[in-house]
Parts: C-alpha cells; structure tokens; sequence
C-alpha cells in the first residue's frame, strides 16, 4: 500500500474519492512514465493493468493505416478531444483509411462488427483498459473500472441476475416507474398552466427544458432500484438539493477531456480549490470546472451518507432492491462485498444510469419531436392497446410495439447514448486484425458511430429513418443487429440494458398518449447547434439543454 493510499484511508469520504482520482491521474501523468502517460503495471496501487499491458512504442505501429500525424503524436486527438469531437473524427477516418486504424500512438480503432465481436466477445477475454479507473471511488473499483477479464467476471456475476430482464421489468418495478412518469407528467401540466394562464381557447401547451427533468426522471429511477422507496431519491417533484448535485455533473462532461488528458493540470487546479480561499480560487478556477468538481464529491457524498442511513434501517428497505441483493450475496460471501465496495458499485450504477438515461430519452424525444407523422403512427399502435388502472397500457405491450421499438432504435443508432470509448487491451501479439498485427498492450476500441453509420450497412446512414428496422428479410436484420452496439457488446455489454430500454419506452409512449411534442427552432436539427452530440464520455448534447413543446391532446 502506498503512502498516498494511507494518507488518503485517514481522509473523510468525499475528498477520499477525489484524492483517488487525483493520484491516478497524477501517477498516470508523471513524466517519467510512459511516452503517453501510461503507468508500468508494477507501479500501480492496485496492481488492475496486466503485465502484458506495456507501453507500446509509436514506431512498433506505424504499418496501420491512419492520419500520420495521429500516429506520432498524443496531442493530435487530444485536440479534438478538447473540442469534444473525437468520436466524429474517428468515424471520418475509419472512412477515410478503412476498418482498423491507428489514431495514436499505441492506439487503434476498429469499424467492422468481426473485429468488433472480437475484442468485446466473451471468447477473446481482452483486458480493459486503465481509461476506467477514472471511474474508481471510496478506494474501490466497481465493475465497470475492473480491467482484467476473470476478475471482472466474478464480480459481475453477483449483480448480474438483478439486472436481467424477468428480473428488472417485473410488476413491483414496473409500478413504481408508471409513478415516477406520473410525477414527471405532473411537472409538464405544471408549466401548462404556469405559461396556459387563462387563455381559454388557447391550445394548452407549454414550452419546458425536458433535459433537466430527464436527468432528474433517470436519477430517481436508479436510485430506486438501488435503495428503495424510502431512500430514493425525489427529485422530479421536488426542489431539493440533489437536483443541484445534477446540474453540476453535467458539467463534468464538458470537462472530462480535460481531466483525462491533462491529469495533472486537472490535480492542480483541484488543489487550488482547496488552497486558495473561495474568492481567489474562483480566480483561478473556471466557474463551471468547480462546480462539477464540487459536485462529484457531492454525489459520492450523497450515496455514502444514503447507503449508511439506509444500513442502519434496513426494514424500510424493500426485497427487490439491489441493495438488499447485495446484502444478502453478501451473507453467503462475506469477504467479496465489504461497505466501500457495495457503496461504489451503488455509487457507480448511479453513473451509469442517470446521464445515459438522460441522453437516450433526450434524443428519442428530440427525434420524435421533429417527426410527427412517427409520433401519430406510434400513437396510433399505442392506442390499439389495452389499458391499466391508471389510464395506460401495460409495459408488455409496449414492449411488443415494433413502430416504437424501430424509433428507440433509430435514435439509439444516430445519437448512441454513450461515448463508444471502450477501450480494451491487444494481448496476444500472433493473432491478426484484418490482416494487421498489433503489438501486445495496444489500446483498441470499436468506433460505435464508425459502425452505427456504416453505409454498407445502414444505407444513406446520415438520415433519419425508423422504418429501415421494419420489413426487412432476416438477413439483413441480422447484419444491422450485429453493428448496433448502443449498450456496447458481449461480457461487458451494459448491465442496466433492459432497465435502460424501459425507462426509454415506457417515458416516451406515456408522453406519446398525452401530447403533441414539437422542439423550437433554436434547437436546430441535431447536426449543428444545441442538440448536437458530444464526443465526451457521455455523449450529451453540447447544449446540455433540450427544449420542448408539450400541447395536451384531448384524449387525456
Ligand atoms: C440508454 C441507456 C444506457 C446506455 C446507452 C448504456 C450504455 C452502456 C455501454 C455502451 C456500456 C458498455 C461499456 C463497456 O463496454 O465498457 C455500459 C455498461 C454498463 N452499464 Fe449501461 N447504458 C445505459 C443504461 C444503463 C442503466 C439504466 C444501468 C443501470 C444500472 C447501466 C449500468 C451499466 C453498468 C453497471 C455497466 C458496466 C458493465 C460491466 O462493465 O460489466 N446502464 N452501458
């Protein structure tokens, strides 16, 4: 154990989880470490980088195809990472160059759904990269920082039943999402009748910024499923201090190239958050890189201090939590789930969960908002439905829905709700990638819109069309599936995929059936202004705003 990891053990739990970001960064950074940055696996706490991850030397990949001067140089992509294009810009050089190229150095992206079954397939076993140890907190790493694949494995199969579908759409979960819709529906009439006044033959509408809410909608979902009823969080309908918490964090996506691509930049200006008093660090320190620094501490800090209250009551927690499931794996194991570690796999499925929801809902709406002939057809097949008690239909018909279900899909497929940078390790330096070697310890990923707009096989990618997913013959269903890779692939594929799906359905037909949703044009199209997607972890749109028209329909 190292000094740090002592002195930060000592330290109270909100700065312990920055300190642990701060010295990886700042080990991941030193100088005289790697050409870019890279740490030797001997010299990391916790020892997660395989030996075989070693430092790839620039000229050792030079025969890949690719931009030369991305090839040679570390600072090529960072600067369009800066500018939050780095995925578009792989995209165009997959074009460019082909299905495999180098970008830099000791690093490489795939576009072919081959290559990219192979690196995320279970069979290949590829180690992930260090990239996620970002993602560490209280000192621990959840599943989704864990490199290597045999210790990632065990630790997911303890979770990983909770999350299937039979298990996460059952009718107890299904309820208290149709309450969580009801109280974000309640929000939309709210504004109807704040901006409807007493304009009586006025269409009831009301103009809203749907993105915060969504991200207060995915907050309280996850939460709930992690801690129940009692201790999930209430954000949607109330003002409360966590919705302050979310609106930071969107701000950490704006400055996520920063703090991975100059780490100890980012260390010292965290450092001068401390040091300095408020009104020389605001000086120092951009308004926006505080709050989202402060409010990621927050965050951890909330479901700390929500997880020990939730502990010490345990009786108001319901069974079908994952809390609860975890408590009781741990019964049967108790040296695998010790307090930190059930904290930040919680803490961790919080970020999971919140901003791709948000992402993905945002962008299903904005579609759906600029197609209003998809909106009547989808209302339509939604309305040949039976209803529940609360006026809607159940959620196994809405799943059954092939017009909305090709909707998601589409959106999912233009505006993929995550980064697509799922880095993992070459480790076997005999096997070939369409007829190109790569040296032991390359970083890889699979460029997600690389394949999500691959014109051999979403043709005329860049347009919108739902119905590309209907009526088409096995076969070509079958290749589109094999490239539509939004919750990733494989032994790592999202966890929170079939809760994610229905959050995403079950928010969208419920709105459906209650309104005519339009944008303003001040969102533009998608391709340019606001609403435009990030090439940033969570691919949010560069706006962090999404502004909706919500008219009552008579029906409801
Ligand atoms: C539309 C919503 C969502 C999208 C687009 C999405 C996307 C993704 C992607 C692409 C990955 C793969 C990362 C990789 O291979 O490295 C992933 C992993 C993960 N997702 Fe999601 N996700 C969504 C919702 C959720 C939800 C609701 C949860 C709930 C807990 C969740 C939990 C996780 C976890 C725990 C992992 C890590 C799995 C592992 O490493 O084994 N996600 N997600």
């Amino acid at each position: 154990m190292t000094i740090q990891r002592l002195a930060e053990d000592s330290l109270p739990y909100p700065l312990r989880t920055t300190m642990g970001r701060i010295m990886l960064h700042v080990r991941s950074s030193s100088p005289a470490k790697g050409f870019d940055g890279r740490f030797p696996a001997r010299h990391h706490w916790t020892c997660a980088v395989p030996p075989q991850a070693i430092d790839v030397p620039p000229a050792s990949i030079l025969h890949v195809p690719g931009p030369p001067l991305g090839k040679i140089s570390w600072y090529y992509i960072a600067w369009y990472d800066f500018w939050l294009r780095r995925n578009d810009k792989i995209a165009q050089w997959h074009l460019r160059y082909g299905p495999v190229i180098c970008f830099r150095p000791g690093e490489v992206s795939f576009a072919s759904s081959g290559l990219m079954r192979e690196i995320y397939g279970t069979a290949g076993k590829y180690t992930k990269s260090e990239l996620f140890e970002n993602f560490m907190v209280y000192g621990q790493k959840p599943l989704f920082s864990i490199g290597p694949y045999w210790e990632h494995r065990k630790k997911r199969m303890l979770i990983s039943s909770f999350y299937h579908k039979t298990s996460i759409t059952r009718p107890v979960m299904e309820k208290w999402l149709r309450q969580n819709i009801m109280k974000l529906v309640a929000q939309i009439e709210r504004a109807i009748v704040q901006q409807h006044g007493n304009e009586d033959k006025a269409p009831a509408k009301a103009m809203l910024d749907a993105y915060p809410l969504f991200n207060c909608f995915a907050f309280d979902n996850i939460t709930h499923v992690l801690f129940g009823s009692k201790y999930g969080a209430k954000t949607i309908a109330n003002d409360c201090p966590e919705r302050k918490i979310l609106l930071g964090i969107k701000q950490a996506q704006m400055w996520g190239p920063f703090k991975f691509n100059f780490p100890a930049l980012a260390w010292i200006t965290s450092k001068a958050m401390h040091v300095f008093p408020t009104g020389i660090a605001s000086l120092l320190v951009p308004d926006t890189l505080r709050l989202c620094l402060k409010s990621e501490d927050e965050m951890a800090s909330w479901n700390w201090n929500t997880l020990q209250t939730a502990l010490a009551d345990l009786d108001a927690v319901e069974d079908y939590t994952l809390l609860q499931r975890m408590l009781s794996c741990r019964a049967k194991a108790p040296e695998t789930l010790e307090t930190p570690y059930i904290a930040a796999e919680l803490y961790d499925n919080i970020n999971a969960a919140q901003e791709t929801v948000a992402v993905g809902l945002i962008y299903l709406i904005f579609h759906l908002a600029r197609q209003h002939s998809w909106q009547a057809r989808i209302r339509s097949d939604l309305l040949s439905l039976n209803i529940a008690e609360d006026g809607f239909p159940a959620w196994t018909d809405i799943d059954k829905l092939s017009s909305l279900d090709a909707f998601m899909r589409e959106a999912l497929r233009v505006n993929p709700g995550a980064s697509g940078r799922q880095e993992r390790y070459i480790e076997d330096s005999k096997k070939d990638y369409n007829g190109i070697c790569l040296p032991i310890g390359t970083r890889v990923t699979a460029s997600t819109i690389a394949l999500h707009q691959d014109p051999s096989v979403f043709p005329h990618p860049e347009e919108f069309r739902p119905e590309r997913w209907l009526d088409q013959t096995p076969e070509t269903l079958r290749q589109m599936e094999n490239s539509f890779i939004p919750f990733g692939y494989g032994a790592r594929i999202c966890l929170g995929k079939a809760l994610g799906i229905m959050e995403l359905k079950m928010l969208a037909a419920f709105l459906l059936l209650r309104y005519e949703i339009a944008t303003t044009p001040e969102m533009g199209d998608g391709k340019s202004g606001p609403m435009w997607q990030c090439g940033s972890i969570e691919a949010v749109p560069i706006g962090l705003k999404g502004e909706m028209i919500f008219t009552k329909l008579d029906m409801y």
